[in-house]
Formats: structure tokens, sequence, C-alpha cells
């Protein structure tokens, strides 16, 4: 178990990476040859897979296998598997089902043109699942257990990554708090899975912008609290603010800090961007109480290879109000892995309701997000060697 320190809590911060190599394929293919296959006596039939891995939705279904890791204190982790994808036995006394000690990751396996199946900066992901651990009170789980799960689950799967651009498979890690115990404290059983769902965009109808509604009465985290670790509270405790955006005719909320209700943090699960007239951006800076997006800082980098400025910092919504209405601000986007870089066109609460560029999709969204998925689909030189490739 890793210790809260000075040090590793500046790296949630900053969200740094570790400088893995993954240039060598044979590496990737020797951490995933540590998991053992039972293989699936039922998978889906070739047709019933093609015919589901086509339909435009965002992780309803899941391909025929997972990966599988236990976790015990006396043991730490064994028995790497790929089972067949199915319900998990889970004692009613489970921890994670009475004080939520879970965490998660999302990223996405892409297929090229050539066949060929990568997943974008997946260390990245380790590093943060890393972190989110420690503030959970998890066990840590190495880079190459994290790679090689996905990486073996890709591997046996790999029929299921779809071909049509903007469709992958959604890899989906998670780390939850098995042990029959109702007392409080960190789990001495824990189960490590990676589950994978052929997925098409995360908001339908295609790149159109949504609304936002700001909300100021329910916050997802607080100082102090889990807002940089990627664990399921953030996202339950997003929830009933989301509504009330629905309840206005918003897709998403975007919480401001609970401390203040000053400032724009993030939105119920993406981070944004604002863009001003004169082609700088601004983004919340990682305070601790923001995720530190794997996209938001693939965009800082984007964003600094063609020289344009980016300023992270502490956005006030009062300022923000007031560059919308004199019309310094050109474009507002979020961005995430599932969201990759959507626009935003409307900003709504209780108090003010703005159009963001007309309401219409911004020049340099649009644009930017073709570059990322671009690179992720292997069409735009990989500059920073962001791919790695599976198989
Ligand atoms: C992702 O973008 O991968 C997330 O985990 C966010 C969730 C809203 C799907």
């Amino acid at each position: 178990m890793r210790t809260l320190t000075a040090k590793n809590m500046k790296n949630m911060k900053r969200g740094t990476v570790s400088g893995l190599s993954h240039h060598d394929p044979s590496k990737i293919e020797k951490m995933a040859s540590r998991f053992e296959v039972f293989a699936n006596e039922n998978p889906a039939s070739d047709t019933k897979r093609k015919e589901l891995i086509d339909k435009p939705a965002f992780g309803v279904l899941f391909s025929d296998h997972m990966a599988h890791i236990t976790w015990t204190e006396g043991e730490g982790w064994t028995d790497r598997r790929i089972e067949p994808y199915g319900p998990l036995k889970l004692d009613p006394g489970a921890s994670v089902l009475h004080y939520a000690q879970e965490i998660f990751e999302g990223l996405k396996a892409y297929r090229h043109a050539d066949g060929s199946i990568w997943l974008f900066r997946p260390d990245a992901n380790a590093e943060r699942f890393q972190n989110s651990a420690t503030r959970l009170a998890l066990p840590q789980l190495s880079f190459e257990d994290f790679i090689g799960s996905i990486a073996a689950l890709v591997k046996r799967d790999n029929a299921w990554v779809p071909s049509r651009r903007e469709y992958t498979l959604y890899m989906r890690p998670f780390m939850f708090a098995s042990e029959p115990f109702l007392g409080v404290r960190k789990a001495k059983e824990v189960e490590y899975c990676v589950i994978a769902s052929p997925s098409g965009p995360y908001f339908k109808g295609g790149v159109k912008p949504v609304n936002i509604w700001v909300e100021d009465t329910w916050f997802r985290t607080g100082p102090g609290g889990t807002g940089f670790a990627k664990c399921g509270g953030n996202y339950s405790a997003s929830l009933v603010g989301e509504y009330i955006g629905i309840d206005h005719g918003c897709e998403q909320v975007c919480f401001v800090d609970a401390a203040t209700k000053t400032y724009l943090e993030e939105l119920g699960g993406m981070n944004m961007f604002v863009m001003y007239k004169d082609g700088h951006l601004e983004t919340p800076c990682l305070t601790g109480t923001i995720l530190p997006g794997v996209t938001r800082r693939s965009i800082i980098q984007l964003a600094a290879d063609e020289n344009r400025d980016v300023v992270e910092k502490m956005i006030k919504l009062d300022d923000l109000i007031e560059d919308i209405k004199s019309g310094e601000v050109a474009e507002i986007f979020a961005c995430g892995t599932a969201a990759i870089v959507t626009p935003i066109g409307r900003l709504k609460s209780e108090k003010f309701d703005l159009t963001v560029n007309g309401g219409q999709p911004g020049e340099y969204t649009c644009a930017l997000r073709e570059k990322l998925l671009g690179i992720q689909m292997g069409e735009v030189e990989d500059k920073h060697d962001w791919m790695w490739k599976v198989q």
C-alpha cells in the first residue's frame, strides 16, 4: 500500500506519467502472456458479433471475455486470468457494497486501417489507477499487470474491436474491495477486472454541441476529497446535479468548487476547455478536486505543439460569463476518453442562459477532435509515441 505523501500528492495533481518504454512490441506481449486463458465456450457467433459491434451506443454490450486478478493481504496479486465474461460471485457483505471502496479507468482499443489494434497512452491510465488506489486505500497494481490485463483481453477478444471510425472497444479496468466485512477499514481481499464494450460515440447524434448545466448547489467533491481519483463515488455524487441539468434540457453538468462556489471545475464525466478569440486556451487547473484527464493532458500537449498558449488556472465563473457576453470567448469544449472532444453550445443555470459560438460546433474544436482522433486511428503522425500496438 502506498501512503499519501506531499510528493506523490503533487504528482496526482499534475497527473504525471512514468517513462515506461513501449517501443518494443514484445514487451506488451510478455505482459499479456502472464494471463492464463479460460475460453468462453459459448461466445457470440460471428454474425451476432458483427451485428452488435456496429450498433451506435456507448457501453451497453460486452465482449466474450474479461480479465481478472485476485488480491489478498497475505498473497498479493494472484490468478492472472482471462475468463468468460459473466456475473461476479460477490458476498452481500463485500465491503465495496457498503463503503464504496472502488476505483476504475476508461481507455479504448482502436483498429487501424491495416487491421492492427492499438491503445492510447495506457501508461497514463496505469499511473492514474495507482494514484486512485492510493487515495481509496486499495492495493497498488503494477503497470505490467494493468497494461498486460488490457492487452491480454484485447488479444483474446480482438474480433470485438470495431473497424468503423469513432467506434472502438472501450476498456473498463476496475478494482473493488470484495472482503465480506462490515468494519470500516482497508479490505484484505480485493478483485481487479477488465471488461470490454464495443462502443460508439458517447453522445447520441454525432458531433453536435451539448448543453451544459452549471450546478452550484450539489457538488461532486471538495477540498481534500476524492476529486482527483477515478472512483465510482465521484460519479454517483455527480448524478443529482446531472439530472437537475437534464430537467433543464442539458446533456451534462458542470460543477463549481464546493468551497467558494466561484470557480469552474469539471463536468460530470469530462474536463473542459475555453478558447478565446485571440486563440489561447484556458482550462481549470488541477487543484486536487479535478480529475487529471488523459485527454486533457494530450490536448495541452497538442496545443503546445502548435505554439498555442494554454493557461491552466482557477477559472472564475463570473469572469467566464462576462467573457462570453462580451464575445471574447470563441469556443468551449468538453473532453475525455469517452467524449473525445465535444463542442459545448450553451451554458445554463438558474441565473443565466448563454449561447457559445452561436450554438454551432467551433472550428478549432472540430479540428482538434479530428487531430486527436486521427492520431488514435493511425491517420495522423503520432509525434509523442502515445500509441501502443497490441497486435
Ligand atoms: C471516460 O471518459 O472514459 C470516463 O470514464 C467517463 C465516463 C463518463 C464514461
